[in-house]
């Protein structure tokens, strides 16, 4: 061959290596924006500042390209006029996000989400969140920062209402459900906004469920127990991340390479945008990580945080770091690059303004019966003595009572910044509205909020409660108890509530308690006295109706716990899922059955508390219903799984009661014997049926060698062979069980 042919078959190489390597469009408008760029506009992009009562001031930081996100501003014209202000007069024409934190709800707001959670049905997240994001987006919100999905196993952690619970498996499908509510099927149309999985990572383990605080998480367990939602929410194609405020073993998450480098990007490959939290950059000088501002802002664009929301660090020091190269310039390109992928999936560029269309988005019909319906699904049955619910129709008159019974705010619960309280229908109000024809209803608060330690009311309250057939006590937590900053140690029901419940019960009468808080609270005393006890979480906009249709039987109770319910603080941390220990607890004597001076070595040496025993008042998984269902023998398709083999288990599921009804039936695993020490249990699948009244379903899951896998001490993933025990169940603590072996 002549050198001529030579050359002509090497440039045709190129060319055709070339076109197979093309960049998507997208990446290419990037890669064009970034070349124009001057290092201060890159920057820029990488600041979020808050609007609230700074709009004014910011634009001339929007003409000179000095912030590329916008957080709490949620005016449509003031939206519209800072985004003409980039598009139109900042160099670049980048257009800006707004984002916000729209939590459980804009306008109509739904169950918090660890209700949402207890609903077992990712439609009920999926729809929250779409009716979330379509009012949220009517005034130019288009990133929200949701859902949170932080495993959270204590109790006394306030943000634990903003979660899905104690469960990786659950909080996965709920989350990435979540997600694709948000996001809809397209980023860039409109009632699309993105999502945020938040907070990377291990937030909810903060010691002793104090937030802010330090925490220690293995790897292994990072990866076992708290990473598994965050890839679900990737999958699900989650658009941003964010960072969480606490430190993992002694590196604040706004400063981790390790998680930010190292897991979200090389290992998952993840291209969406990584914000910090709220001046998390800025928080690493008190954490005691970083002397000051320009140290933080390097750790944290090292680490492969793209945006500083509120932290100044980046818009103060970013552009000395790099110019004296202790901040490569291509870090900061991938930022860049990262951000402006997001706006573009957003459709900004071609779309940057928002319809200035007024209220009508907000609590449309559709909105709120969706609204309803998933606060019908979030509430758990927790006992039901006498069948007192649903009420029956020789009950002729209720007691409506209790400080949650007529408090619009509260039911709304924590982290819902643009609710209007006023638009709340409260248990009373829908009682009367809704069946105050068919019995009468005598209304008396007693105590006027949770925290009310007057109990000059409760009198009042018993006495209303003697001339009514049954008494509804709607007892729980105000909103502001729980949530960000909102940590109890003590989490029994606050206030005289105990004292009012009773004295109630001194009446005789029936009394149906419903609990309407942002946690599980510690109720054992109150649930031996009530006869009928409801769980709501914070119900929403709509927990009045749902909660009167459920105590007068137009729905039946399908919630199940996505939380453990301890029987007292000093249980805490208690999960289903624990490790099995070496002396399982076995012939417990609680400590008012141990004999006075009796021998230390009287009452046996296994893993048990001397005042709780060895079980929490509920386990996760829990809920009752008005009907029964009946649990058959689990079948296997064979007893052995092959490691490239499928395994069908299945169960029928009657209905033995007198209601149609809905049972979320679940799928536990053990790995009897592994190389590392394997939970007792593990949720690995769930099915919500509804099964009619005599009626019988067969339910069946499918198990494969990767649902057995479990990391190991070298990193890596993998199911080892051996035996395993398999339940399918109505919950985490009962059903019976069969061995199968994996081969
Ligand atoms: C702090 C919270 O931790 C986070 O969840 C929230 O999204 C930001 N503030 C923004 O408000």
């Amino acid at each position: 061959m002549k050198i001529k042919d030579i050359i002509i078959l090497a440039l045709l190489l190129a060319v055709i290596t070339g076109c197979s390597e093309k960049k998507d469009p997208v990446e290419q408008k990037i890669d064009q924006l970034i070349s124009q760029m001057t290092l201060k506009e890159k920057i820029g992009q990488m600041n979020q500042l808050t609007g609230i009562g700074m709009a004014d001031d910011m634009t001339n930081a929007v003409r000179n390209g000095d912030v590329g996100s916008i957080l709490n501003e949620i005016d449509a014209v003031t939206v519209n006029k800072l985004q003409k202000i980039a598009v139109e007069e900042s160099r670049l024409k980048i257009p800006l996000i707004f984002a916000r934190d729209v939590i459980h709800g804009y306008k109509t707001i739904f169950p918090i989400p660890l209700g949402q959670a207890a609903s077992w049905n990712p439609a009920v997240a999926e729809s929250g969140a779409r009716v979330a994001a379509e009012e949220a987006s009517s005034v130019g919100i288009r990133w929200t920062f949701a859902p949170m999905i932080d495993i959270s196993r204590d109790p006394r952690w306030g943000r634990i209402a903003e979660s899905c619970g104690e469960d990786p498996y659950l909080t996965s499908v709920i989350g990435a459900a979540m997600v694709k509510g948000f996001q809809g099927d397209t980023l860039s149309a409109p009632g699309s906004i993105a999502a945020c999985a938040k907070h990377f990572v291990g937030y909810g383990a903060s010691e002793s469920g104090k937030d802010y605080n330090t925490t220690w998480i293995p790897e292994l367990q990072l990866r076992e127990v708290y990473f598994p939602p965050f890839q679900a929410a990737i999958e699900a194609g989650a658009a941003t991340f964010m960072c969480s405020f606490n430190d993992i073993n002694g590196v604040p998450a706004s400063g981790s390479t390790f998680l930010n480098r190292q897991v979200l990007r090389k290992e998952w490959k993840y291209d969406g945008v990584l914000v910090s939290d709220w001046g998390s950059i800025e928080q690493m000088i008190p954490h005691g990580f970083c002397a000051d501002l320009k140290e933080a802002g390097e750790k944290a664009a090292i680490a492969g945080v793209d945006i500083d929301m509120m932290g100044y660090a980046y818009i103060n020091h970013l552009e000395e770091l790099v110019k004296s190269g202790a901040v490569n310039e291509k870090l900061i390109d991938e930022a860049v690059r990262n951000i402006l992928r997001l706006k573009f999936r957003l459709g900004l560029f071609e779309n940057p303004y928002v319809k200035e269309q007024g209220r009508d988005a907000f609590y449309t019909e559709s909105s709120l019966q969706k609204a309803k319906d998933a606060a019908i699904e979030s509430v758990v049955l927790l006992k039901n003595d006498n069948d007192v619910l649903p009420l029956s129709n020789n009950i002729k008159s209720v007691a409506v009572v209790g400080p949650l019974s007529d408090s619009q705010a509260d039911q709304l619960g924590t982290w819902c910044f643009d609710a209007e309280p006023e638009h709340s229908v409260t248990p009373l109000t829908a009682i009367r509205n809704d069946y105050g024809t068919q019995v009468r209803v005598i209304a008396e608060e007693g105590l006027t909020y949770s925290r009310d330690k007057n109990a000059n009311g409760i009198s009042k309250a018993v006495a209303a409660a003697r001339n009514a057939d049954v008494i509804l006590f709607f007892a729980g937590e105000e909103a502001v108890l729980s949530g960000e900053a909102r940590s109890r140690a003590d989490i029994s029901l606050p206030g005289k509530q105990m004292e009012m419940l009773a004295a109630l019960k001194q009446t005789g009468k029936p009394v149906v308690m419903i609990v309407m808080a942002g946690r599980p609270l510690t109720i054992e005393k109150e649930v031996e006295m009530a006869d009928a006890v409801l769980y709501a979480f914070h119900g929403g906009t709509m927990a009045g109706p749902a909660l009167a249709d459920l105590i007068f039987g137009k729905a039946i109770p399908s919630g199940k716990l996505p939380v453990t319910m301890p029987r007292m603080v000093g249980q805490v941390p208690v999960y289903y899922s624990h490790k099995m220990t070496g002396r399982p607890a076995q012939n417990i004597t609680l400590i008012d059955d141990i004999e006075v001076g009796a021998k230390q070595t009287s009452i046996g040496f296994t893993s048990y508390h001397l005042d709780a025993g060895d079980s929490p008042l509920f386990p996760f998984g829990y809920g009752l219903s008005y009907t029964t269902f009946k649990y058959g023998d689990v079948k296997l398709s064979a007893t052995a799984l092959g490691m490239n083999d499928e395994l069908t288990a299945t169960c029928d599921i009657t209905n033995t009661g007198n209601y149609t009804a809905s049972e979320v039936v679940q799928l536990y695993i053990r790995d009897k014997v592994g190389s590392l020490v394997r939970p007792v249990k593990e949720l690995k699948g769930f099915d919500k049926v509804q099964v009619e009244a005599g009626q019988t379903k067969t339910i069946s899951f499918t198990i494969t060698a990767n649902d057995l896998a479990f990391w190991h001490e070298d990193m890596a993933k993998r199911p080892e062979a051996g035996d395993f025990t398999l339940w399918i169940a109505t919950d985490s603590s009962s059903g019976t069980s069969v061995d199968f072996t994996l081969r």
